[in-house]
């Protein structure tokens, strides 16, 4: 099968996801805990039977790994399709309006068609291998951003940050003294989206998972940026780390990682 066709598929079951999402924004929800601050409520579960439902019709050879099923690890061969089918469930839960379903599919361990729809915007970010990335239907590229000193970034803090030991605010302080400004807006797909359309110049999150950022990681890269872990070896598609750039900033983005606080700072003014 063609990718358009499959991202054609993509789109719509994504889009239906999303206006399932959408209907039910701004209710009482049933709300349950997977962890201490890990919810998950009968929407997320809704959405993700519909999602799941519709892939297994459409493609009934290819396998899945979704957030609330779980399913096939991560690095299988072949084709493996990755759903987040409710990505800001804190805020979804607390009527806070950034939330966003997020649908990858990955063949022999690399993203080849990537869906992220923010059903509150009806903003759809997708992605083809080679095909480049868009907002609706305009082609997206990465901020042009120089350096960190200018970069607006994103994060994210993982759900063991009560008892963990690296909750990442030793990282936040060190990126906080060395660039533009940071949001913790809720949705790590819609982060790692915002870095693809150039509202963030970076992006970087411990603790993630693969469908998190499967979709995000082919959207940045299409859009001309660059994704790796922490050490900057390889493409996360464990999850696990994640920096995302525009590529121009990446270098200094892993420097704070790495360095911490002896990394070198903006000149005060
Ligand atoms: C979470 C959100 C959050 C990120 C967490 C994710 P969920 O996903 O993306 O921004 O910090 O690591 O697990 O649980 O709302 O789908
Ligand atoms: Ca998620
Ligand atoms: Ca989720």
């Amino acid at each position: 099968m063609d990718l358009n066709d499959i991202l054609a598929t993509t789109l719509l079951i994504t889009l239906e996801a999303g206006a399932l999402v959408r209907d039910h924004f701004g209710q009482d929800h049933e709300v349950q805990y997977k962890g201490d601050v890990n919810p998950v409520t009968e929407v997320d579960q809704a959405s993700e039977a519909l999602i799941l439902g519709k892939l297994r019709v459409a493609f009934p050879d290819h396998q899945i790994l979704a957030e609330e099923e779980g399913g096939a690890p991560w690095n299988s061969p072949g084709p493996l399709w990755m759903v987040d089918p409710l990505d800001g469930t804190n805020n979804f839960a607390s009527n806070f309006p950034h939330i966003a379903i997020s649908v990858a599919l990955v063949w022999d361990g690399a993203p080849v068609v990537g869906a992220i729809y923010d059903p509150l915007r009806d903003e759809m970010f997708s992605a083809i291998r080679d095909g480049g990335a868009r907002l609706n239907d305009r082609l997206i590229r990465v901020a042009p951003v120089p350096r960190l000193a200018g970069a607006l970034l994103g994060t994210g803090f993982p759900y063991g940050r009560r008892v963990i030991e690296d909750n990442n605010t030793r990282r936040l302080d060190h990126f906080l003294r060395r660039c533009l400004g940071i949001r913790r807006a809720g949705s790590a797909a819609l982060d790692i989206a915002y870095v693809a359309c150039g509202r963030f110049g970076g992006y970087w999150e411990p603790g993630i998972k693969p469908w998190d950022i499967a979709a995000g990681i082919l959207l940045v890269q299409e859009a001309g940026g660059r994704v790796t872990d922490f050490t900057g070896d390889h493409v996360p598609i464990e999850g696990e780390t994640v920096v995302a750039s525009n590529g121009l900033i990446h270098e200094e983005m892993l420097t704070v990682i790495r360095d911490g606080d002896r990394a070198p700072r903006p000149a005060q003014t």
